[in-house]
């Protein structure tokens, strides 16, 4: 059986990676994706990619982490694609550092990105989800809430969204809405990629490495994450908020 109404999604940090794979794959599940990152030269080959696939998209550039932007984002998704009722908020960055060497910029950065680009976000869309009784929002946290050494901004800004999440999905749960977070582990992605050039390991080796370690025995793809986000915004989906799912293949990566 064919999936149901096709609804308008944006997908934030869109460009590349985990957002990229998400949006090519709510395109491919019928719906129309607002491909959001911070450049919006930078969407086009995510645009592309779901057009040549037959899907619907629109490329979209705004900071997430900035009240006008969002605002001005999400009024363009409405007028040009129709009410947004699907938010994946995935954007992110990493500032790792030590603690005695993180600097305030460092953690401002982080928080800013993950923590109130989520919220603008979600703040942004909640009337249209409100107003169609139906909506899907899906923020990406890391197994890195569980705390991770080197990562005191990113490991808290990961939890917060957690509480975040469940939050949203007390709050909006009457309106139709559901909100469930992904946390993911090792995803093969620039961000991991950027990680080992900081550690000063072919990222060959570090893919090797951290295979070594997860009970699958291989590192996540970001279609890995793709899937189950395309589970949360499914219409069967609609009982199921406020979960953390740690999808590392395992218990824990
Ligand atoms: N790769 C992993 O192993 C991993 C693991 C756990 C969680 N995550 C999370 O998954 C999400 C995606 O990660 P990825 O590996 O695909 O990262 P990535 O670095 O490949 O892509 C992130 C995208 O977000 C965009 N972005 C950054 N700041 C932005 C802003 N202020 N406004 C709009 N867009 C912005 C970037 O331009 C980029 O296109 C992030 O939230 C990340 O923290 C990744």
């Amino acid at each position: 059986m064919s999936e149901a109404t096709p609804r308008v999604a944006i997908v934030t940090g869109a460009a590349r990676g985990i957002g990229a794979a998400t949006a090519q794959r709510l395109a491919a599940d019928g719906h129309a994706v607002a491909v959001l990152d911070l450049d919006e030269a930078n969407t086009k080959e995510t645009v592309q990619a779901i057009e040549a696939a037959g899907g619907t998209a629109l490329g979209v550039g705004a900071d997430v982490s900035d009240a006008e932007q969002v605002q001005a984002a999400v009024d363009r998704v409405a007028a040009e694609l129709g009410p947004p009722v699907v938010l994946i908020n995935n954007a992110g960055v990493t500032r790792d550092n030590m603690l005695f060497k993180m600097t305030e910029v460092d953690w401002d950065v982080v928080m800013n990105v993950h923590l109130r680009g989520a919220f603008l976000m979600a703040r942004a869309c909640q009337k249209y989800m409100v107003d169609a009784t139906f909506g899907r929002i899906v923020n990406l946290s890391s197994v890195s809430a569980l705390g991770n050494r080197g990562q005191a901004n990113y490991s808290t800004a990961k939890a917060g969204l957690q509480g975040f999440t469940k939050t949203l999905a007390i709050e909006l749960g009457k309106f139709g809405v559901t909100a469930n977070a992904i946390a993911p582990g090792f995803i093969q992605t620039e961000m991991t990629k950027a990680t080992a050039e900081r550690l000063g390991i072919a990222f060959d080796d570090f893919i090797k490495g951290a295979a070594s370690q997860i009970p699958v025995a291989r590192v996540g793809q970001p279609e890995d994450i793709a899937h189950l986000v395309s589970f949360f915004v499914s219409e069967g989906a609609g009982f199921v908020s406020g979960q953390v799912v740690y999808a590392a293949g395992g218990p824990r990566a």
